[in-house]
């Protein structure tokens, strides 16, 4: 499940007919994005995240601001995202800006996730060098005994994240090697679309 907020344009409803179809066959991960961000010295990288909601505003995700991607994102916030489904055949790529959702948002999904994922993200602080995975887990421990669930407030480092698209391409496999490829993108404000050769 992912929330759904204001979607009446393309290419938000043509992404999410896609996501809706993909869930409607339970696929596992369905909502699942590869996100690329590139650091100052240029060198891309990716990793996969989850798609938590989407509207014409955007794409949103949950992470830790902290983390490679978040730093990265801070120097420099265009992203490109990447999906693909094998049953579907069908892929989306989406190229964009990213930002900071508004605190309430963030603070609304950290407190609807389960208690031992909260505090997990409270210890841990992606993406850095640790010892152990042992130590991570008796931190997580300690923490719960030391204090109760009213203690466990979403840290200011861990939050959602929303990607507003400028282009975005759906590509469909077809027989032959005449995938269909459709471009969206936005000129002046406004979105047009074209055909791109497979
Ligand atoms: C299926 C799957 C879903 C994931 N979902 C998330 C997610 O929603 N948010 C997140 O921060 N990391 C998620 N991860 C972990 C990331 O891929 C990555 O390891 C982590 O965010 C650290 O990336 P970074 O060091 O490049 O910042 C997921 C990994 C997999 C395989």
């Amino acid at each position: 499940m992912i929330e759904k907020g204001k979607v009446s344009q393309e290419p938000f409803l043509g992404i999410l007919k896609i996501l809706e179809e993909a869930e409607s066959l339970n696929l596992v991960d369905w909502n699942a994005m590869n996100i690329a961000t590139v650091d100052d010295n240029g060198q891309p990288s990716s990793r996969v995240v989850l798609l938590k909601k989407i509207s014409d505003e955007g794409l949103v995700f949950y992470t830790n601001y902290n983390s490679k991607k978040g730093m990265e994102i801070n120097s420099n916030n265009k992203v490109a995202i990447n999906f693909w489904w094998r049953e579907l055949k069908k892929q989306i790529r989406i190229e964009g800006v990213i930002s900071k959702a508004p605190e309430k948002d963030s603070d609304d999904y950290f407190n609807s996730r389960p208690l031992k994922s909260r505090i997990s993200a409270i210890i841990s602080n992606q993406s850095s060098v640790i010892n152990s995975y042992e130590d991570l887990k008796k931190d997580i421990d300690e923490f719960l005994k030391k204090h109760d669930e009213s203690a466990v407030k979403r840290p200011k480092h861990c939050g959602l994240y929303v990607l507003a698209p400028i282009s975005v391409e759906f590509w469909q496999e077809r027989q032959n090697r005449t995938h269909e490829r459709i471009k969206y993108f936005l000129k002046d404000h406004t979105w047009d679309s074209c055909l791109l050769s497979p």
